[in-house]
């Protein structure tokens, strides 16, 4: 995997940043959330792979309320490029996004996604189960990365992605 840099998005990233999103998930809806989480101050930490100097992949995290505490982030959306998926590039950005939160602030990634593919990374329906919110099970999952989380209460999202 030569010429791959992940690094922190920046303002000048943002275009490409909708185009990878728009073009992955086949809508725009996803690159609508991620730009009202930044408008809305509950984008937390974002991370741009970066391919022979073009952009192939984004992933966002954001700020999640647990019982009205911000002690718990939410992972998403991801996205990489269709021409370059099933590479593992989306593993990549995942293991280096999870590396930076801090288990101190953040004591609980949650996400919604596919059952076949996250709980590699250690997510788990078991623990999104655990936690009042708004999504279905199997699809809502949580990695703790902190064992002194709170076991229970109540998950409140940003107005974006409700
Ligand atoms: C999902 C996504 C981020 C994965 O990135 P990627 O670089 O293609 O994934 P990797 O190469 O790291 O891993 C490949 C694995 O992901 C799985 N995968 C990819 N897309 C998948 C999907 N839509 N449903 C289930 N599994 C999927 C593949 O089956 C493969 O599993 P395997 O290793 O057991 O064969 C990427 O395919 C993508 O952008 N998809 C469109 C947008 C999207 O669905 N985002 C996630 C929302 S939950």
């Amino acid at each position: 995997m030569s010429g791959l840099i992940i690094r922190h998005e920046i303002p000048a990233d943002y275009d490409s940043i909708t185009q990878v999103n728009d073009l992955a998930f086949e809508e725009t809806a996803q690159s609508r959330i991620i730009y009202e989480l930044r408008k809305s101050g509950e984008a937390l930490w974002s991370k741009v792979l970066v391919k022979d100097g073009e952009i192939i992949g984004h992933l966002l995290f954001y700020k999640i309320w647990l019982d009205d505490q911000p002690i718990v982030a939410g992972l998403g959306p991801i996205a990489i490029h269709p021409e370059h998926q099933h590479q593992g590039y989306g593993g990549q950005l995942i293991r280096d996004g999870l590396k930076e939160a801090d288990p101190e602030e953040h004591q609980i990634i949650f996400l919604l996604g596919h059952t076949s593919y996250y709980p590699r990374f250690g997510f788990s329906s078991e623990v999104g189960a655990q936690y009042v919110s708004p999504w279905p099970r199997p699809a809502f999952m949580g990695l703790k990365l902190n064992d002194a989380a709170p076991k229970g209460g109540t998950l409140t999202f940003p107005k974006a992605y409700l």
